[in-house]
């Protein structure tokens, strides 16, 4: 039997957990458990994602919640210590690069617990972002490293880590594959919102390079003022504390933005595959945009996504007001359209990756 400590907190986390989680809990091989950091704790950030996605509830519940990046990370790292000690997992499983993949794979490995570490080996290059941080050091504290594209394969080669690399494919193709079309009937949000399929733009904004400037954010939400049609918004708590603290929310009184709050993932995925156009600086929405086949302009000034970019839909346009709007203008929907993040089976190969290991 191999134990598997699973540790969770933000909203892409419970996503990409949920088809691994179903696939962990149809092996009789694997225990997981799964440890939720709290670092997202709002109903419509963490609850609904549980409950949508029939993820087991979280044996543990850390409460960690909002603060700086040492303080926040520090706090899980002293209740994750203290759990990793009495459950004596043999492996501690993390996803991405959030302040909580980070708790997950200090704790482990100061208590030599091996670590798998899912969406292994994406780089962006960019120091100033906490997520490359959080992502090189866990990549580099990693036993297997389960990477969702080739460019993430070669990216640790670069590093010097080649053992314990497998390219499995992206995990969130699996839950966009087995979730879309069960979004696209029960969904309603689009006659809610009394909008019309491929009428409307759909936009997210959290990053803290974009929300934490006011004259980025400023440019960024002056973009989708301009923009001749409707702008669909749903609100990151993040981005909403920053419209509030730097006093920008006329930029968002103009009746072409539809500003609504975070949606669960069955709408998401229904505005996303039926919006004209995606504008984002998330990491997950660039991937669905692809995966959905809708074109996206990604605000920033690089990408960890770069199959998108080559394959032609997706386009980096920075944050400049100008150049966004240029973007739109500007793009096309190509015809190509490879398998860049595998075939769906992510979570099939990651357990029989882990199954050959309690061999
Ligand atoms: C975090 C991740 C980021 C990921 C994003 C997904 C880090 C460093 N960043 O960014 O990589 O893309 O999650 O959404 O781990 N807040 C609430 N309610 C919540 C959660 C957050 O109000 O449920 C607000 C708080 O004001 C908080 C702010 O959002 O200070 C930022 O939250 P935090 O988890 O620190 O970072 P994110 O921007 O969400
Ligand atoms: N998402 C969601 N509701 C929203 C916005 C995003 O369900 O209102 C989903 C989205 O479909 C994707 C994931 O959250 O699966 C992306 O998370 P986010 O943008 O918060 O973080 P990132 O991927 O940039 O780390």
């Amino acid at each position: 039997m191999l134990k598997v400590l699973t540790v969770i907190g933000a909203r892409p986390q419970f996503i990409k957990a949920c088809m691994l989680s179903n696939a962990f809990r149809s092996e009789s091989n694997i225990k997981e458990i799964i440890v939720h950091t709290g670092q997202h704790y709002d109903e419509n950030m963490s609850n609904i994602f549980f409950k949508q996605l029939k993820l087991p509830n979280p044996h543990y519940f850390l409460g960690t919640g909002s603060d700086t990046h040492g303080k926040q990370t520090a706090k899980m790292l002293l209740k994750l210590e203290d759990i990793i000690i009495s459950e004596k997992p043999d492996i501690v499983l993390v996803y991405g690069d959030t302040n909580s993949t980070l708790a997950g794979s200090l704790a482990a490995s100061k208590l030599h617990i091996p670590i798998a570490h899912v969406e292994a080996g994406l780089r962006s290059y960019n120091k100033k972002m906490p997520e490359e941080i959080n992502r090189v050091l866990t990549d580099h504290l990693s036993t297997w490293l389960f990477c969702p594209s080739n460019t993430a394969v070669k990216n640790l080669e670069n590093e010097g880590i080649t053992q314990g690399v497998y390219q499995t494919g992206d995990i969130m193709y699996d839950a966009v594959l087995y979730y879309k079309n069960v979004a696209l009937q029960k969904s309603n949000i689009l006659s809610n919102l009394n909008i019309a399929p491929k009428t409307y733009y759909l936009a997210t904004v959290h990053r803290a390079e974009n929300t934490d400037n006011p004259q980025i954010l400023t440019s960024l939400l002056e973009a989708f003022l301009q923009i001749r049609g409707t702008v669909l918004l749903p609100l990151h708590p993040r981005t909403k504390n920053k419209i509030k603290q730097w006093n920008l929310e006329k930029l968002i009184l103009s009746s072409n933005i539809k500003l609504i709050d975070p949606l669960d993932y069955l709408d998401m995925l229904a505005v996303e595959s039926q919006a004209k156009l995606i504008l984002t600086d998330s990491g997950g929405v660039q991937k669905e945009a692809y995966m959905l086949k809708v074109p996206c302009i990604t605000l920033r000034n690089e990408t960890e996504w770069v199959e998108t970019i080559s394959e032609g839909w997706n386009q980096l346009s920075g944050t400049d007001t100008d150049r966004i709007l240029k973007a739109i203008e500007e793009i096309k929907s190509p015809t190509n359209h490879l398998s860049i993040f595998g075939d769906g089976h992510t979570a099939e190969k990651i357990c029989r990756l882990l199954n050959n290991i309690v061999r």
